[in-house]
């Protein structure tokens, strides 16, 4: 048998302090976010039968064709960990009869796929998947945007991304681009690198966003989809535009942004930044109008988008945008005699004090190592039972900043403590 270590899987992380910390911090703040916009929380399987991706993301995209962790159960049913949210809220809206009225929802969690790993790109990562039913007009597109605008503003990192917008219209106008978009290509293969040429017959419209010099310049004279637009597609977008002027939340039109997943018709938006090398892309999504008829359920307008929290973090962390949490009081008694005082003490002030961070030393050591402890983990005070206190009803309160201490009974400390909270 071999002694080595097992490491974990590759592109899958251990996520440890401080990223834990900041994590929390960023989806506290997501949750505070989506709350004030009425969205509520919802929690699905990891794992969804994999013929429910083939069908709403499709057969030809890159995550359903090669990545996904699809398996055979015990039961030979094939199984997928799930690629992405927004096909399994589908499934959940249809299966629990929740199509009935207007619908906001979220569901937080990581997501599986089989990408090469890199900065920023992993094989298990988080998405905030945040979505709408029941909601056809550029409003809840809008909506959508907003909440982005809400994240990235009260992030402070808001000038390191860009909003990206597109309109992909509806599938009968993209079929007729399609077929003038292949025959123009076909006349240019030259042009295309081997990606796009086996797109050219399984997915064209993401030629598009093909990241290849020499294709981005054959397509300059390429059909454009905007051109293929009926009347009602057009006003959907110009709508949104409006809308997003109105609202001074600046955006940038890109006609070939396309996105890499199949459900989407009309508005298309990517939130992009060029501070994280080649992942760029932090948010993402758009309106999906078909998806929940494609599933088997009563046509159902819809929209929606993910956060990826992964990239949201790298990106916030180039701006230290999250508070360390340090420990406010850190309690020190001098042996086993004074201890269950120190509990008692810290379990009313945990009560009365619920924001504070109070930890207890729970080693009998000098006390003059227990302060250093304290120091070393930047506590703001140190609360001393030694014997003498113990026996007079007090505990010595020092300030770790200041050096100053004073000798307190309860009461005294609480009102101490409220009042250092109050300066
Ligand atoms: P997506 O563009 O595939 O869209 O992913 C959304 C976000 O998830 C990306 O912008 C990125 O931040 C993050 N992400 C994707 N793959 C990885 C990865 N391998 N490592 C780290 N982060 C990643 C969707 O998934 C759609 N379901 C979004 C949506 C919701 N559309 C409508 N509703």
């Amino acid at each position: 048998m071999s002694s080595q270590t097992i490491q974990s899987v590759r592109g899958m992380r251990d996520i440890l302090p401080p990223e834990s910390d900041q994590r929390q911090q960023l989806i506290a703040l997501i949750h505070r976010i989506l709350g004030q916009f009425g969205y509520h929380n919802i929690d699905l399987p990891l794992l969804e039968k994999t013929g429910l991706f083939q069908r709403a993301v499709g057969d030809e995209t890159d995550i359903v064709s090669k990545e996904m962790y699809t398996f055979l159960d015990r039961n030979e049913e094939s199984l997928t960990l799930r690629p992405e949210g927004t096909a399994g809220v589908v499934r959940a809206m249809i299966q629990n009869g929740l199509l009935q009225q207007t619908q906001r929802f979220y569901v937080e969690g990581p997501m599986f796929r089989y990408e090469r790993p890199q900065k920023g790109r992993y094989r298990q990562f988080s998405q905030i998947s945040v979505e709408s039913f029941g909601l056809a007009g550029p409003e809840q597109d809008v909506e959508l945007i907003q909440i982005g605008q809400a994240l990235f503003t009260a992030l402070g990192i808001r000038d390191l991304v860009t909003l990206e917008i597109n309109t992909i219209g509806l599938p009968a106008e993209r079929a007729a681009f399609h077929q003038d978009l292949v025959a123009y290509l076909e006349q240019h293969l030259d042009a295309l690198d081997e990606d796009s040429k086996r797109r050219l017959h399984t997915n064209p419209l993401r030629i598009l966003d093909s990241k290849d010099v020499e294709v981005q310049r054959c397509l300059d004279d390429a059909p454009q989809l905007h051109d293929y637009l009926g009347e009602e597609s057009a006003e959907h977008f110009a709508a949104v535009k409006r809308y997003l002027d109105a609202l001074h939340i600046d955006y940038v039109v890109n006609p070939r942004l396309v996105r890499g997943l199949d459900y989407y018709c009309h508005s298309v938006i990517e939130w992009t930044t060029t501070a994280l090398g080649a992942q760029g892309t932090v948010t993402a999504g758009g309106r999906y109008d078909g998806l929940v008829e494609q599933l088997g359920g009563k046509a159902t307008p819809a929209a929606g988008f993910a956060f990826g929290l992964d990239r949201i973090l790298l990106l916030a962390q180039t701006r230290n945008v999250f508070s360390e949490k340090r420990p406010d009081i850190y309690v020190l008694a001098a042996s086993e005699a004074q201890q269950t005082t120190a509990m008692q003490w810290a379990n009313r002030l945990r009560e009365e004090l619920p924001s504070w961070q109070i930890i207890m030393h729970n080693e009998f050591q000098a006390l003059k190592n227990q302060f250093k402890k304290a120091d070393k983990v930047h506590a703001r005070y140190a609360l001393v039972f030694g014997e003498q206190e113990v026996s007079a009803h007090t505990a010595t309160l020092k300030n770790l900043g200041d050096g100053t201490q004073q000798t307190l009974d309860y009461d005294g400390l609480i009102a101490a403590l409220n009042h250092e909270d109050n300066q």
